[in-house]
């Protein structure tokens, strides 16, 4: 798939059939989330594959438990919202038979020396979004969570992940139960600035008749 098609059509997957998904289809998906930019080429990001069934479940419950009732009392002022938080919703619920998590967590190591946070989040988004958009143009559904936070302890009992570790996203993958489609973003002409905060870009002004 051409790349400006996956990105263009690859909305939060909340609705994700519970048939299994190959190792080989993890496996891509994960090298191409390796091939992601990090600074100085640092890498400090790995990538935790949850596929075991008992593990899922434990981590999806403490996750639900959690988060069910919190999300059922948020305010859905309009469509988009009614729209993602009944999403989430269905997320919650059904996230216990979903066939693969997938943490992706950083290690407090650039600037060498000297390690700073922020750079830890850094190394993580860069990898954690072309994991996305390779399970996109795999036909994979997916969808960026950082709600798993409420359920870190759980989490890393489970998975053994070290303290020194952090968490950055969970990231469910399986076979789409909805359409991918058009993305609900603004114009880009609302947010570019061409040579100063007050300069418009538009580099492709409407055809002339
Ligand atoms: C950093 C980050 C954290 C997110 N956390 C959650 C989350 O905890 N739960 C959830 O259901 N969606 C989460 N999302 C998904 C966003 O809600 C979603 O990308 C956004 O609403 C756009 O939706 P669309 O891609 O379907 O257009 C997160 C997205 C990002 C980038």
């Amino acid at each position: 798939m051409e790349v400006f098609e996956a990105m263009s059509t690859c909305r939060a997957m909340r609705y994700l059939k519970t048939d299994e998904v190959s190792t080989d289809l993890i496996e891509q998906v994960i090298t191409a989330a390796t091939w992601a930019p990090s600074p100085g080429n640092s890498q400090g990001r790995d990538f935790v594959i949850v596929t075991d069934k008992e593990k899922i479940r434990t981590i999806a419950n403490s996750i639900e438990g959690s988060m069910a009732a919190r999300v059922a009392s948020m305010d859905r002022p309009d469509k988009s919202h009614r729209l993602m938080l009944d999403g989430t919703e269905y997320l919650l619920k059904s996230l216990k038979s979903c066939p693969v998590l997938i943490f992706v967590c950083g290690k407090p190591i650039y600037p060498y020396g000297s390690p700073r946070e922020s750079f830890v989040w850094s190394s993580i988004y860069p990898a954690a979004q072309n994991l996305i958009l390779a399970a996109r143009a795999l036909g994979l559904g997916t969808v960026f969570t950082t709600f798993q936070g409420v359920a870190e302890p759980t989490i890393r009992e489970t998975l053994e992940i070290p303290d020194d570790i952090l968490i950055g996203c969970m990231i469910p993958m399986g076979w789409p139960e909805r359409k991918f489609g058009p993305l609900n973003r603004e114009p880009y002409d609302s947010v570019a600035h061409l040579n100063s905060w007050k300069g418009e870009l538009r580099v492709y002004p409407p055809a002339q008749d």
